[in-house]
């Protein structure tokens, strides 16, 4: 079942979810040669021979695009390589990433890109799109060479992790990208005003005797974003949005027709800062968890629009890098193998139709980065995710495919998972419990 890219798939039965097509419907799907040949509720029974898969009872969506990864390779590849981050991607329903460039080196310049797509070429399981730097060695000063790591296939450009903090920096950056088509993502945070922080800051952070970072620190930089997008008129996106007051002022630049977009990862709607009571590593993250307000307004985000994407800031780390003082911790999530079963709690709660987390989810990463996929359109490439939504499972770190174990989610239960990827035609990952 596994290297099958001439053969013919027929999918049938399941309950098609494609935004894209404006489709929610029972129907079959036909696979020729890596493509969607056909859509539809008798589309199997036109076609004879092939691979036939039942999937009655199951979603079938566009293959999910998480926009927002750390792969870690090349340079720290004890905490994840491109091999293990595209297999805890596939499993978690992902047929296409964007990975960010805070590697070492930095992917800074159009060598590291052509590595990362050549390593992600011999992995073969997801798409792996390369987001390079905004700057060399993200260091904030002098802008990279967007053309070429264009032609060398970065798809957008960041220094995530760290902020662009020079606004002249950043105003050429927008203007030069847009120039290319290419969107910039903007890690924003106000460097001084974060100081030493380490976590929100609030009465838990005084509680815990923790220096904390306050929200203005996100929301200056949102702000001061939003002005330059408006002021140039190019578009940019506006990574990990954890604080209400960040979604209010990227609601009222959309209603202005500011070219902002945004998006949230899992933690932000899910956790708040409570969860650091017991002084817990693996909860550290950067931007930090927020108050319950803020939840809800993440939330009201994502309900209303003001938040386009749901992505999952996967940022794997070693033990060593997370058993050691709350200070000295290492921020960050993995995101890759819960980032559905967390998401497909909003639908459980009224907050989104599925049909909307679906695009959250990969129709609009797809048109934001402008790459291929978040469609199951016929011609299309067959890039799809089969989800068993009443499926309930426990979040086991020490089963990941990914090398990072670094989630506070451990132990939870999820209802909804991933039962089968498809990249290109190919089953990428299928659930051992359900095909043998
Ligand atoms: O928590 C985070 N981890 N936030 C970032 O901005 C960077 C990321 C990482 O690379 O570990
Ligand atoms: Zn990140």
């Amino acid at each position: 079942m596994r290297k099958n890219a001439a053969q013919r798939l027929i999918l049938r039965g399941g309950r098609v979810v494609d935004p894209s097509q404006n489709l929610d419907e029972a129907a079959d799907i036909v696979i020729d040669d890596g493509h969607i040949a056909a859509v539809g509720p008798e589309a199997a029974a036109k076609t004879s021979k092939g691979i036939v898969i039942d999937l009655h009872g199951l979603i079938v969506t566009p293959g999910l695009i998480d926009m927002h990864v750390h792969l870690r390779e090349p340079g720290f590849e004890y905490k994840e390589t491109i091999r293990t981050g595209s297999e805890a991607a596939c499993a978690g329903g992902f047929t296409a990433v964007a990975s960010m460039a805070n590697t070492d080196p930095v992917n800074d310049n159009r060598s590291v890109t052509e590595f990362i797509l050549r390593k992600a070429a011999e992995a073969g399981l997801v798409r792996v799109h390369p987001v390079a730097a905004v700057t060399a060695g993200m260091k904030g000063e002098s802008l990279t060479e967007f053309w070429d790591l264009k032609r060398g296939g970065a798809v957008a450009l960041s220094d995530d992790g760290r902020p662009v903090k020079n606004s002249a920096v950043m105003r050429r950056a927008l203007e030069y990208a847009a120039s290319l088509k290419m969107t910039v993502i903007s890690h924003c945070e106000d460097p001084d005003l974060s100081g030493d922080g380490v976590m929100n800051e609030s009465f838990v952070s005084t509680d815990l005797g923790l220096p904390g970072i306050p929200a203005a620190a996100e929301e200056i930089m949102v702000a001061r974003d939003i002005l330059l997008a408006r002021y140039t008129d190019t578009p940019v996106h506006i990574a990990h949005v954890s604080t209400a007051g960040s979604v209010e002022l990227i609601r009222e630049a959309k209603k202005k027709g500011v070219k902002v977009t945004a998006e949230t990862a899992p933690h932000y709607f899910t956790l708040t800062q409570e969860v650091l009571k017991d002084y817990d590593t693996n909860a550290k993250v950067n931007p930090p968890l927020r108050g319950p307000k803020d939840v809800e307004a993440v939330k009201e985000g994502l309900r209303d629009g003001t938040i386009d994407v749901i992505a999952s800031d996967h940022a794997p780390h070693a033990v060593t890098d997370k058993e050691v003082e709350f200070e000295y911790a290492a921020n960050g999530i993995v995101g890759l193998e819960t980032s559905l079963g967390l998401s497909l709690r909003l639908v459980a709660e009224g907050v989104l139709t599925l049909s909307q987390l679906v695009a959250k989810m990969s129709v609009v990463p797809a048109v934001i980065l402008g790459i291929p996929g978040g469609t199951l359109r016929p011609g299309s490439p067959a890039d799809l995710t089969v989800i068993d939504t009443n499926l309930t499972w426990r979040v086991d770190p020490t089963v990941f495919r990914s090398r990072g174990r670094n989630t506070p989610f451990a132990g939870w239960e999820l209802t909804g998972k991933t039962v089968l990827t498809v990249m290109g035609g190919r089953i990428t990952y299928r659930d051992p419990s359900r095909w043998e």
